[in-house]
């Protein structure tokens, strides 16, 4: 592979382990391929799009999608955009009607995100949707990052290519700036021309299309195509991550748990040395972990069981999001702050 891009050196700090040098990579047929080449390997990519670059990484691949969180440093779950090619692209992923497919043909490709109800046999992982029933949508209006889906052949889950909390970056320069060697490669095709992030609606059954995050498109813009745009707040889809749809065990779940008691199910970290347990990581790796997560919650809840015992989760790294999660399933609480 022939890389001609400008090199990013790290900064060595005393006593740090090497990192691994970082590739800013002008776009090119070339560029694309070694990126599609990294995504099928689990690896990060810096991806332009029209509104913010994104940090992209194979929507299918829980492992793959868990370093995206990681990377960011979120200490919660909070859903990812799935990007795709075209609406045909977008309908095998989930259950569009008739005003999401007005709004797909009207403002795709382009800075607007639908969220809709996720097909149960959709590609995106669970995780990238943060274990909700929905899926966020997006054909973003920029060659190169249709170019890299259209390679890859599966949808790019790209949340801003910042760390949590931060500015979004909108040049390829910014992306090395947030997350040096935590990406492995960055394609850069200049700055962003939007420069903001999409919009984002809701657009579910029998409810009106939501509002969720204004953006690249105008409330304006979307009347022009739906009849009413409703403002989310109060209404418990508002703030990302707080659908109404996220999902909570119907079984008790206790935490902190060693050992399960009579009548639970055990969900084990690492090895128990017991047969039985669902097990997040019997490798007691954190990404892996991540990954299984929201999987094994429904999967425990599926056996009937009455109660659920939770082994904790090292408290870093990934570890704090699963044990956020983990504490909102113990709780009964759907909602994620945001
Ligand atoms: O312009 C953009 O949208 C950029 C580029 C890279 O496409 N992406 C971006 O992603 O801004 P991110 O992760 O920074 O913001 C996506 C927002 C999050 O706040 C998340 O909560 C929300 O979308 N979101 C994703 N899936 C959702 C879902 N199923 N329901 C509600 N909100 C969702
Ligand atoms: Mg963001």
């Amino acid at each position: 592979m022939r890389i001609t891009g400008q090199r990013w050196q790290p900064q060595e700090k005393a006593g740090s382990a090497p990192v691994r040098p970082l590739q800013i990579v002008p776009a090119s047929a070339q560029a694309i391929e070694h990126a599609v080449d990294l995504l099928r390997r689990g690896e990060l990519v810096g991806m332009p799009t029209e509104t913010v670059y994104g940090l992209a990484a194979d929507a299918t691949s829980g492992n793959a999608v868990a370093r995206v969180y990681e990377a960011k440093g979120r200490p919660q779950f909070n859903p990812l955009i799935a990007h795709v090619a075209s609406v045909e692209q977008a309908v095998a992923e989930a259950a569009f009607d008739v005003r999401a497919l007005e709004l797909a043909n009207r403002f795709w490709p382009g800075p607007l995100t639908i969220v809709a109800r996720a097909h149960g046999n959709g590609s995106v992982c669970e995780l990238a949707r943060a274990g909700q029933s929905t899926v966020a949508l997006r054909v973003p209006n920029h060659p190169v990052a249709l170019d890299l889906i259209r390679a890859l052949g599966r949808p790019i889950a790209a949340p801003s290519a910042n760390l949590s909390g931060r500015i979004s970056p909108t040049c390829a320069a910014d992306v090395i700036t947030e997350l040096g060697e935590r990406v492995a490669l960055v394609i850069d095709a200049g700055a962003c021309t939007v420069g903001v992030e999409s919009t984002i609606v809701a657009v579910l059954p029998d409810e009106p299309v939501y509002l969720l995050r204004p953006g690249g498109i105008t409330r304006e813009a979307l009347l022009e195509v739906v009849a009413d745009v409703a403002d989310s707040s109060g209404h418990g889809i508002d703030a990302p991550g707080q659908s109404r749809s996220h999902y909570a065990p119907r079984a008790r779940v206790r935490l902190n748990a060693d050992a399960p008691r009579a009548g639970e199910a055990f969900l084990a970290f690492g090895d128990t040395g017991r047969s039985g347990d669902e097990n997040l990581s019997s490798s007691g790796d954190l990404r892996e972990a991540a990954a299984n997560l929201f999987g094994l919650l429904r999967k425990l809840d599926a056996r009937g069981v009455a109660g659920s015992a939770v082994a904790p989760s090292p408290a870093r790294g990934l570890g704090v999001a699963i044990n956020d999660r983990l504490r909102r399933a113990a709780a009964g609480d759907p909602a994620t702050p945001a």
